[in-house]
Parts: C-alpha cells; structure tokens; sequence
C-alpha cells in the first residue's frame, strides 16, 4: 500500500486544460440526456464543422424526459472530438502521438495501489444516480454507457485488461456488456477463463476516469499486456489503483464512476439494438450482462460519454489516432519495409474498417505487396480495400488517392484480390466468423517517369502567396500539391525554355524549334520530343 500521489491529470484536470485552451463548450440550460444531448453533438459533427473547430461539450443541467434533474455532469467529446484535444489528453505534441504509444508499449510502468482514492468518496447500490445518455434516440432501445472501460483480470496470470466495450442500463442493479468477438477482444478470453472454471467472472467498469485509462482502453494491445501497466507508460508514472469495494479486483483510484459487479458465464441475455461506429444499427444479440454489487465515485464525478455511431465521431478519431501507428510499426518493424512512411485509416462513413492507405518512399515492387498483405491481415476484418501510394500523395485526401489510383496505375497490372478475410465489424453481423470476405490491393506507387505536376513551380506560388496576402484575400489553406514538381519525365532543356518563357525571352525558343520542323510524311502528329538530352 501506498500513499503516492498522482502524477499524471485527472478527467477533472484535463476539462480545465480545454475549457483554458477554448477548446470547451459549457451548456448551462437543461438539456434532456436521453433525446437532446447526443443529437447537438452529432451536428458538430454532421454539419459541416472541420475536424480543427470541433471541441468537447460539457452539459452541467442534464435532465431526462421525465423532468429529473441529476446531480451529475454529462462531457462528450473531451477524449477525441479533434486530434488536438487527443493529443492534450495524451499529454504530447500532435506530431508526437505515434512515439507516445511506441513508447507507452516498449516502456510500460507498474501500477501503485493506494488505501483510498477519490473514485470511492461515494458508494451507491444501483445506477441509477448515473445520467447515461441514449446515443442514437429512435433505434436504441436504452440507455448504454459509451465510455465503458470493463476492467478484468486473467484468472490464471493476474494480468489486467482494461476494454471500451458497450453497457446497456438494463436494471437498476443489472448492466449489458457486449463483446464483439470478431475483434479479439481480451476480456473474451478471460471470460472463457472464468466459464471453464464454473464462475462468474468480477468484473469493474469504470466510466470514463483519467484521460490515459481511457486511451488504453479503446487501443489494441497485445493480449499479455497488462493494461494498467500500458496506462501508467503512456503518461510515464504509475497509475493509480484501490482495492474494490465489493469484489476482488484493483479499480482505478483516481476513477470518476466506478461500477462493481459479477458477470455471468452461465447465461446470455439479449441486448440492443444500438447505432454502431460502422453506422448501422447493432441488432438485438445475445449477449453477456454483469449484476452489480455497488456503484463507487467521486463526489464531484463527471459522466463520460463517447460520440460514436456514424463517423466522423469522437470513436472514430480516438481509433484512429490509436490504431495508424500500430499499422505503421507492424508493417515497418515486424515485416520489415521500411520504405512505408505512413499509414492512413480512411474515417468518414468507412469508420476505419474499409479503407487503408499506405505511403511509400522509393519502394521495390516487392516491398507495395508485401506492405499491402500485412495491412490486409493485420486485423481479421479492416482494410477492405487497400492502397499503396508515392510520398507525394496526401493518403489522408480521398481526392490525392483517387487521382493516383486513375492516373499511376494500370489495374490489369496493379490490382490483386485478396481471398479469405472476415466480414467483420459490418452490419452482416451474423456472418462474421463463418462467411470469407476478400480485400483489394491497389498499387498506385508511380512505376515509371512521369511529366510534372501541372502546377507552378514553388517559387512562383510562393512569391504570389506574398501578393495574395499583401492584398489582404481570405485566408489560404493549402492543400497537396499546390506546386508543380517533376517525376522524372523532364530534362535541362526543357528548364531552359521554360526559364526563357518566364524571362519574356520566349521567341529564342520559337526558333529553335522553327529549325527542328520534319516532314509530316516522316513523323505523326502527337509524337512526343523532348529535343537532346541536356
Ligand atoms: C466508443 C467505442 C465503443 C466501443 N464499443 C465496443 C463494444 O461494444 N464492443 C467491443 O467489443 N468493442 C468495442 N469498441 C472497441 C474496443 O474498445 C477496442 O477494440 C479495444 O481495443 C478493446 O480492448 P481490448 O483489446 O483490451 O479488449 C469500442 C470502441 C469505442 C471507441
């Protein structure tokens, strides 16, 4: 035991952060939690707000349909609504996330257990104090805790896990908890641990809590990873954890709610509909549900809620941020080509499940296959379609990608399917596991010179970005390429009489080319000539 104090913020600390850095909305009216709150957040991210001016809510009079005031603040979108308000929650520079988990994974740092935390100031029997929100009004059939970080521990090892897995409010003292098999989940195996064994399996889920805990739960580490430990690598000091109250797990001390309870190996129950992150609706499923034995927070504890469903969301971006680095370092460090630079996880609508986006720098033909297949199988069931594109290509512009798809690659040549994945994470639910699906390869990395990009050269941009700014036009925002630059099909020559053309010394060209007139019985029109090389 330990008296250690926290060295790393607090949801508490982190709101502050945002509300200093304008980066927090504060709705001091009513709002009801079950048929108003989600669908004000869901504009901000449906009506055509850009990712950089979304910012997290915090609702501080939540009511619900039947005029019930709760004692209990409702935040959404304080993990995720942008990259930057991710990046403050991981507590590094935007540019520095990926090292933050590369490191977070290969430094991990042991937990501390403290005689008493925050998270148990309070104690209650049931959850109905807690102000859940409905997250998709019309099709969910109840409540669900979005930010519902189930903590179980290996019965065999003692190594803890800590997954964002979905919480239907189901009873006063009975919550859901759905775990999609398709993506591995840890507490999975746990469970079928506990099964074996003929015990319920204890189980804590805590709603939301420090920023770290909550990053860890939604990432995919490795299965042996002890997630309290990832937790306290990500910050760099030990993470904070009590003795629960009624069963026989550690819970996070600085924790905002915490509730305690026993899942069952015995029986399923059925649970949803709910609007899922690949945006359909989940359909009823029989799933796991936990009785609980008590509900433990903070006097002053804030309700997280995730804004997932149809994406662009807050779920959406908090993956991505997450899962684009465990890409890059698999395919990079595990399979070893190193000539990926990037990997993109497309968001809007796909949700990350469909389309994946590579980037190279000079790679070998060998090295596009090789990087396209491990994308393929890294995940049983994501990158559906997969792409390999130049350095030159912003994999994050659909716009880039496609350009590159239509115009550098042949797909008789640079396409392959790729037989035998999963269906997945889709609205075809009872199909995963049992039902192959098959990804595309699309290599659309430049195989040979090509003339340049049709733009300015730089210096002529950037001298007349100096005038478009001394003339006081709106803003600009530039985007890939905004400057022509060659791909090899150009030589000095051609330098030349392009510097000649912008010096107004243009006739010079116009009569070396008078004198290097052929006949047309001797040569087709369109016939390209690039003159000597220089
Ligand atoms: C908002 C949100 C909700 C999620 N809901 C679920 C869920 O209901 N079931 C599930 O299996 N995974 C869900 N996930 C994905 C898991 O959190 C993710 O796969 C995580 O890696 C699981 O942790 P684990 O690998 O430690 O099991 C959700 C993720 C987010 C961001």
């Amino acid at each position: 035991m330990s008296n250690d104090p926290r060295q790393y913020p607090d949801l508490h600390d982190h709101i502050a952060r945002l509300d200093a850095e304008g980066l927090l909305v504060r709705v001091k009216r009513a709002i009801d939690k079950d048929s108003e709150l989600h669908p004000l957040v869901r504009w901000q991210f449906r009506g055509g707000i850009e990712e950089p001016d979304r910012k997290a809510f915090l609702f501080e009079h939540v009511v619900n349909g039947k005029g019930r005031r709760y004692d209990i603040p409702v935040v959404v979108g304080a993990l995720a609504a942008n990259r930057r308000i991710y990046s403050l929650g991981i507590g590094c520079k935007l540019e520095d996330i990926r090292e933050r988990w590369d490191h977070a994974k290969n430094h991990p740092v042991e937990p501390v257990v403290v005689e008493e935390g925050p998270v148990h100031e309070v104690v209650e029997d049931t959850v109905e104090g807690l102000p859940v929100p409905i997250s998709t009004p019309g099709w969910d059939n109840a409540p669900y805790v979005s930010a519902g970080h189930y903590i179980t521990r290996d019965p065999d090892t003692g190594s803890y896990n800590v997954g964002n897995y979905r919480a239907q409010i189901k009873a006063p003292k009975r919550v859901g908890c759905n775990i999609s098999l398709e993506l591995g989940q840890g507490a999975y195996l746990h469970w079928q641990k506990y099964k074996e064994r003929g015990e319920p399996m204890p189980a804590a889920l805590a709603i939301g809590g420090p920023p770290c805990l909550s990053y860890v739960a939604v990432q995919k580490l490795p299965y042996d990873m002890d997630e309290y430990w990832a937790a306290g690598g990500l910050v760099q000091a030990p993470f904070r954890l009590a003795r629960g109250k009624t069963i026989d797990l550690l819970v996070p001390a600085d924790g905002e709610i915490v509730i305690e309870g026993l899942i069952s190996t015995a029986e399923l129950e059925p649970e949803a509909p709910f609007g899922e992150s690949h945006g359909h609706v989940n359909p009823k499923e029989y799933n796991l549900f936990m009785d609980v034995t008590a509900v433990t927070r903070r006097r002053d504890a804030i309700l997280m809620s995730i804004i997932s469903q149809v994406t662009p969301s807050e779920s959406g971006m908090i993956k991505k941020v997450a899962y684009e680095p465990l890409y890059l370092d698999h395919i990079r460090n595990q399979v070893g080509v190193r000539s990926v630079v990037r990997v993109a996880l497309h968001e809007p609508l796909t949700s990350l499940q469909k389309l994946t986006v590579v980037q190279f720098r000079n790679p070998t033909p060998v090295d596009v296959w090789r990087a396209l297949m491990a994308a393929v199988v890294f995940r049983p069931a994501m990158s559906k379609i997969v792409v390999a594109v130049d350095e030159d290509i912003d994999p994050e512009d659909p716009d880039a990608v496609w350009w590159a798809m239509g115009y550098r690659s042949r797909p008789q040549r640079d396409v392959q399917i790729f037989h035998g994945t999963d269906v997945g994470h889709g609205p075809r639910h009872d199909e995963r596991g049992a039902a192959e699906d098959a990804a595309v390869m699309w290599d659309a990395t430049l195989k040979e010179p090509f003339p340049p990009i049709s733009l300015p050269k730089r210096e002529f941009m950037e001298h007349a970005r100096d005038i478009w700014e001394e003339l006081g036009l709106p803003a600009l925002r530039p985007k890939q390429p905004w400057f022509g630059y060659s791909l090899g099909d150009w030589n000095a020559e051609l330098d030349v009489e392009a510097e000649l053309a912008v010096r107004g010394d243009y006739w010079q060209t116009g009569e070396k080319i008078a004198s290097q007139r052929r006949s047309t019985d001797e040569i087709p029109m369109n016939t390209s000539f690039y003159g000597p090389p220089g």
